[in-house]
């Protein structure tokens, strides 16, 4: 076990929706620590090099035009083997997979409007992290 912190957006469909409350406590409730978050207007410039991995793939656009169409909420999570944690508990990328009392079962409305992103791996974790957050605004 590794004391870790994994990068986590609420996305548009949740801040639209008023949930923002509602994906926190399953979080917790998770055993995660919010230990940074700030709500934004992503711009596009942020939202393409955020998603730049996908940036060839037929849904690019839309999945920015999407992260860019309301106030999202960017946190920084920490836990024990956090990456993995955040990931069982968010559920699969298309709700419609996703395993029961997930975030994505229990709120998300389809694959590109899916409430929450999560970091895939540590190196990922560190850069998704870096790209919104300043060392000083992170207080574990
Ligand atoms: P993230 O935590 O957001 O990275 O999700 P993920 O790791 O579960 O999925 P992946 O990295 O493969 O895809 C990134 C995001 O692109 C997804 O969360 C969706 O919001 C979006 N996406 C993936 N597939 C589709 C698709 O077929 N259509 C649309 N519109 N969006 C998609
Ligand atoms: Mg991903």
């Amino acid at each position: 076990m590794a004391l870790e912190r994994t990068f986590s957006i609420l996305k548009p469909d949740a801040t639209r929706r008023n949930l923002t409350g509602a994906v926190n406590a399953i979080i917790e409730g998770a055993g995660l620590r919010i230990v940074a978050q700030k709500r934004i207007l992503m711009t596009r410039a942020q939202a393409e090099t955020f998603y730049g991995i996908h940036a060839a793939r037929p849904f690019f656009g839309e999945l920015v035009d999407f992260m860019t169409s309301a106030p999202v909420v960017v946190q920084v999570l920490e836990g024990e083997n956090a990456i993995a944690t955040y990931r069982d508990v968010m559920g699969a990328t298309n709700p419609a997979n996703a395993a029961e009392g997930t975030i994505r079962k229990t709120h998300a409305l389809s694959v590109g409007e899916n409430t929450v992103h999560g970091s895939d791996a540590l190196e990922t974790a560190a850069i998704e992290i870096a790209q919104f957050f300043a060392g000083n605004e992170i207080v574990g």
